[in-house]
């Protein structure tokens, strides 16, 4: 029983932004939200992804399109390599997987375009499985909950991040957690003048016990 995962985890089904993808268990469509959030912001992302739904409503949909109708959806999203993926990707779920998202690790990995970060997120939010995410924002607010003052642009730093994020991913709800740790520092913690007073975090967080919040994340000159 942790009390971080209890608090943000609570805070978190309180608080939640109310966006589209949250309201599906459809593995499919939580895929479609997790590639499109990548590289590109929550409200940029929210018209491609019911336009893109409503054009592709299911794997099959997607896996039978030509390839310019698929462009042609992610056409302002940027970062075509991500659609020609996610193209490619259905494809492969249709014909090697039946038409279902993979659950595990190896094969949802071994989709093109899906990686260890959105295969995490996949895992945890579509199947309740336990993978941690981290991302920007849980580097914020992990390093600053701890007070860590490491370099955050050194692998090593990020390395004990993910060790601390995976020790603090409860069993039940684990894609609750992460989307809790990842809204928490897009809308409370943020980079600049972070919330502390609205914060489910603050009477265990080092950096705003010892107002470093300035300092922490510490990230080296490029
Ligand atoms: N960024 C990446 N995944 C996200 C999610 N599920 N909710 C909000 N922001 C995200
Ligand atoms: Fe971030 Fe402040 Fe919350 Fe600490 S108390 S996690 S610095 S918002």
């Amino acid at each position: 029983m942790s009390s971080f995962s209890d608090k943000i985890v609570a805070w978190y089904q309180e608080n939640k932004r109310d966006l589209p993808w949250r309201k599906t268990d459809d593995p499919y469509k939580i895929w479609i939200s997790e590639i499109m959030l990548q590289q590109t912001r929550v409200d940029t992302v929210i018209p491609y992804y019911e336009r893109f739904l409503e054009r592709f409503p299911t794997v099959y949909d997607l896996a039978e399109a030509d390839q310019q109708d698929v462009l042609k959806s992610w056409e302002g999203l940027g970062y075509y390599s991500r659609g020609r993926n996610l193209h490619h990707a259905s494809k492969t779920v249709v014909d090697k997987f039946d038409g279902n998202v993979p659950s595990v690790w190896d094969e949802i990995t071994s989709l093109k375009g899906i990686g260890p970060y959105t295969a995490s997120a996949l895992l945890s939010i579509a199947f309740q499985k336990k993978y941690a995410v981290v991302d920007g924002n849980v580097i914020r607010v992990l390093s600053r909950y701890y007070g860590i003052q490491d370099d955050i642009r050194k692998s090593t730093t990020k390395n004990r991040i993910q060790e601390l994020t995976d020790d603090l991913i409860p069993e039940d709800k684990p894609g609750d957690f992460n989307q809790a740790v990842m809204e928490l520092g897009a809308t409370v913690c943020t980079p600049q003048n972070p919330n502390c007073n609205d914060c489910p975090l603050f009477v265990d967080c080092i950096a705003a016990k010892r107002a470093q919040t300035d300092e922490i994340p510490y990230k080296s000159p490029a």
